[in-house]
């Protein structure tokens, strides 16, 4: 069965999807795909930041990692796998080829609106972002034929459904998952270089130049935001730094740690992982967010541990102490969500 040909966006030889086994048959195939204020982020002001977006749009224009993503590069797995190793590599190809492909398509998306509004700088500026995902995803789907699974990104495509975020949302959310993502190929890329007899698949061999791409990414989209210094001013500027901050790092714990056997596949301890993923991403978003956590008292770390126990203790526990596992985790949430925060320096014009 082939990519196109398949009826289903995820084919294993002639399994049909519900017949998928387990690990590849997750809610996640349809990428989340998120709408925005369209007509307003066509009226971008970029000659708040003209001379800035002239270099960023030369570097991308560069395209630095042209020949990177090789299409004849083997893919093929280094090593004999358990199944159940075998299945833990698989779910996070799945995972990642998805999350690429819907910032691909988000991308595209927002690319696609700026030419049809005469924005055609904007547009050919979203346009280099969507082709570094769009090689991102395809290069994940070949890793993914070696193991002989087909997926049909085109198909992922039309299944999605669109979610509504205000501009100023979408773009401290994308901000933080570029960073994020940056930090963890990273971080993933220094390990294995500690730890070579780790490496089980070609794959991890890209990853040092593939976090570059991620890491502009996300100095884009601080550009675009210091296009409308609105969005980072004041009361409003703390509240979305905060929030997003908080979601984004509370998401990255419990994913993380949940699927520790994808980090214990590579010898990498989850909570560790987790917790210098946070730290650096929380400093480095110093650049961009007028707030962001202070991590010098150790409290929101600490309180990281906390909340990953009282999360599987909920998950855990039946009966009458559900409610009471789920109180707990609520209130530790809160708690962490206000935390004292840092005023940052980052460059605002306007
Ligand atoms: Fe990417
Ligand atoms: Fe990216």
């Amino acid at each position: 069965m082939t990519a196109t040909a398949s009826s289903s966006p995820v084919a294993k030889g002639s399994l049909e999807r519900n017949q998928l086994p387990p690990h590849l048959n997750e809610n996640l195939l349809t990428p989340r795909f998120y709408t925005t204020e369209f007509d307003k982020a066509a009226k971008t002001n970029l000659d708040i930041a003209r001379e800035e977006f002239e270099a960023m749009f030369k570097e991308m224009e560069a395209d630095y990692n042209l020949t990177h993503f090789d299409r004849k590069a083997s893919l093929e797995r280094l090593d004999e796998l358990s199944p159940e190793d075998k299945a833990v590599y698989e779910s996070y190809l799945v995972r990642s080829v998805v999350s690429e492909f819907s910032g691909f398509l988000l991308f595209k998306e927002i690319s696609n609106r700026f030419k049809k509004s005469g924005r055609k700088e904007l547009g050919q500026f979203f346009q280099f972002l969507a082709r570094d995902e769009a090689r991102h995803a395809g290069f994940l789907g070949r890793a993914l034929k070696a193991e002989g699974i087909n997926v049909d990104l085109p198909n992922l495509g039309n299944k999605r459904a669109a979610t509504f975020f205000p501009l100023s949302w979408v773009l401290y959310s994308l901000y933080l998952s570029e960073k994020i993502g940056y930090w963890r190929y990273i971080l993933i890329n220094r390990h294995l270089k500690e730890n070579p007899e780790k490496v089980c698949a070609p794959l991890f061999d890209f990853f040092e130049p593939w976090c570059q791409d991620e890491n502009r990414h996300g100095d884009c989209i601080n550009l675009m935001m210091r296009c409308w210094p609105g969005m980072t001013k004041g009361f409003r500027g703390k509240l979305l730094s905060r929030f997003f901050l908080w979601s984004v790092f509370l998401t990255h714990t419990l994913t993380v740690c949940e699927r520790g056997d994808f980090y214990g596949l590579l010898g990498i301890d989850p909570v560790l992982f987790d917790e210098e993923v946070i730290k650096q991403t929380n400093h480095t978003t110093r650049n961009a967010f007028p707030w962001v956590y202070k991590f010098d008292d150790g409290k929101f770390l600490k309180m990281r541990v906390e909340i990953l126990n009282a999360f599987r203790n909920w998950r855990e526990s039946s009966g009458l102490s559900k409610p009471l596992a789920l109180g707990k985790f609520i209130s530790l949430i809160i708690r962490q969500f206000a935390l004292p925060m840092e005023k940052t320096n980052a460059v605002r014009y306007g």
